[in-house]
């Protein structure tokens, strides 16, 4: 099966749907691969990098749409300034075209496919579930453009991101708020932090909170309630009070903010007006706004698309290509995510266009030329079956499940619990037999009961994802058992006393051996 990749028409694009990295991936998947010469040269990938990554050099344009099986491609196709043809003309009858479609928006571009008899995956419409992470090539890209979005911010600004003291002065840190806490948002919230900047972010969906704090920045909110949570993990159009209630926090803020990078977007909609012309009257001279949704309108109608203007003493970047201006790392990592649909799609020897695959049937514009779009909404994943209440009551009596294992540590903390009845019932059992004993024997066993009793209690309400720094802490119980055995042991080495002594010395000190162990692990999966 042969793939061509032809080199991008769109003018300003500098990518390209293959690296000579990827291009061995191609050819491991076993495709034969052909690239049109110099569809790469803009992205750092001369010819000679292809050839020697075992691809073929097309002279022209036309090899690669006629005499392959699968284009693959960065943006729709569109007018060939060099062939005077469509590109979706050039298509061969009955041919596969893998890029950027937009389907929505371009309708008649769907038609001169269908035309074709086509076979049409759009990458723009992979559905974002978790499986297709790594071939969601819209979450590629909007990375890429938050990143670089500060990159643009540092290029017009005029002051350091980090605060400096130096001989010569001070110099504060700048302030960024960033709008909107998608996948470009955090990207530029990363990417300032980095720099050292001071940076605020807010979103309307609550689940964003943490992610931004989590990436260092404060989480600024409005004195409105309204979840902006909508399907499938989006945002929602939000209530006009709600809208007006952020347009006023936005232009309070614009008063002490340095540079504001705004990515809010709602799926089909256009982008959200969130910041007026007051917002650029309270920021300083000097300050820099990045508008990302400025192709679907703009957060700030002053921003202009594709431009750079100054209005009221602020630069307005309205650049849409981003992505374009990182071109490597963006053509490296859009090829890698087309690698992964062709994966898929079971490579070359077992290719297929599977409409049972959640993934390719949501991509799926249209099938030799059959209309496939809008997608049916994704089966949804089954869901774990939900533990079934403990007061329910059993048909037959079910084999008691295993304990978790701890790691070497010694507590097993998993499985089903004797139930405090149980319990009690054999505290009392040992107390009655004690009884006859000494006085010391059951005051020692009413501690033994009691504790046991309180330990359950504790233990078992300890969530599941804290068992493992529980496990460490115990290390003080084990610590004080040693002790107990220690005392224990000095007397007369062949009793019972101090051969259960010496037991828990035993077991205790394997303890808080394992316990090290596992902590110090846990440890080494932060550290860098
Ligand atoms: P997006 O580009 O559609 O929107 C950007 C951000 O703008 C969103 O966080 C949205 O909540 C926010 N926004 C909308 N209206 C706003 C307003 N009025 N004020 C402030 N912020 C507003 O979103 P993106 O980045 O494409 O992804 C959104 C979510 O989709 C992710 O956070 C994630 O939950 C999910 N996702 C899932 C993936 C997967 O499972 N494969 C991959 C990527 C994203």
């Amino acid at each position: 099966m042969r793939v061509g990749i032809p080199k991008e028409i769109l003018p300003g694009e500098r990518r390209v749907a293959a690296t000579a990295e990827t291009v061995k991936r191609l050819r491991k998947q076993g495709f034969d691969v052909l690239i049109e010469t110099g569809a790469g040269a803009q992205a750092d990938c001369p010819d000679a990098l292809y050839v020697e990554a075992g691809a073929e050099i097309a002279p022209g344009p036309e090899v690669i749409w006629t005499e392959t099986d699968i284009v693959l491609k960065v943006r729709e196709p569109g007018m060939h300034p060099g062939t005077g043809q469509h590109e979706a003309d050039m298509l061969r009858e009955g041919g596969t075209l893998i890029s950027f479609i937009w389907p929505a928006q371009n309708e008649a571009l769907v038609q001169r496919l269908a035309a074709r008899r086509a076979t049409v995956i759009a990458m723009d419409a992979v559905p974002r579930i978790s499986r297709a992470q790594k071939l969601d090539a819209r979450s590629s890209m909007a990375n890429i453009s938050g990143y670089r979005a500060v990159v643009e911010a540092a290029q017009h600004f005029g002051r350091f991101f980090n605060g400096q003291i130096t001989a010569a002065g001070k110099v504060p840190p700048a302030k960024v708020l960033v709008i909107g806490g998608g996948v470009a948002g955090l990207a530029a919230i990363g990417a300032a932090r980095g720099l050292g900047a001071v940076v605020r972010a807010f979103d309307t969906r609550p689940a964003v909170q943490e992610q931004v704090e989590s990436m260092g920045a404060e989480y600024l909110t409005v004195e409105f309630e309204e979840d902006g949570s909508g399907q499938g993990g989006y945002a929602k159009v939000m209530s006009e009070e709600f809208m007006e209630a952020e347009r006023r926090l936005f232009e309070e803020q614009a008063k002490e903010i340095d540079i504001i990078i705004t990515t809010a977007l709602i799926p089909g909609k256009p982008a959200p007006f969130l910041l007026t012309e007051k917002v650029l009257e309270n920021m300083k001279e000097g300050s820099v706004l990045v508008d990302l949704a400025a192709e679907q309108g703009g957060n700030c109608p002053l921003v202009e698309a594709d431009k750079v203007v100054v209005k009221h003493g602020v630069t307005l970047i309205g650049y849409t290509d981003l992505p374009s201006r990182m071109p490597n790392v963006s053509s490296r990592l859009y090829g890698n995510n087309l690698c992964h649909l062709l994966d898929d799609m079971g490579k070359a020897e077992g290719y297929k266009v599977d409409e049972e695959d959640d993934v390719v049937r949501g991509a799926l514009v249209l099938r030799e030329g059959e209309l496939k779009w809008p997608p049916p909404p994704p089966k949804v994943e089954a869901q774990n079956k939900a533990p079934e209440p403990k007061s329910a009551p059993a048909p037959t009596p079910a084999p008691a499940p295993k304990a978790k294992k701890s790691g070497g540590h010694g507590h097993d903390v998993g499985g089903e619990p004797a139930s405090p009845f149980t319990l009690i019932l054999a505290g009392l059992a040992l107390l009655a037999v004690g009884w006859g004993g000494s006085n010391d024997f059951l005051s020692h066993f009413t501690v033994f009961v009691l504790a046991c009793f309180v330990g359950w209690q504790v233990i078992w309400n300890v969530s599941a994802a804290l068992h493992t720094p529980l496990m460490s802490v115990t290390n003080a119980i084990s610590g004080i058992i040693i002790v107990g055995g220690m005392l224990q042991v000095g007397g007369d080495i062949a009793s019972p006393a101090a051969i259960l002594g010496a037991v828990a010395i035993f077991f205790a000190t394997i303890n808080i051996a394992g316990g090290f162990l596992v902590t110090q692990r846990m440890l080494k999966m932060f550290r860098k």
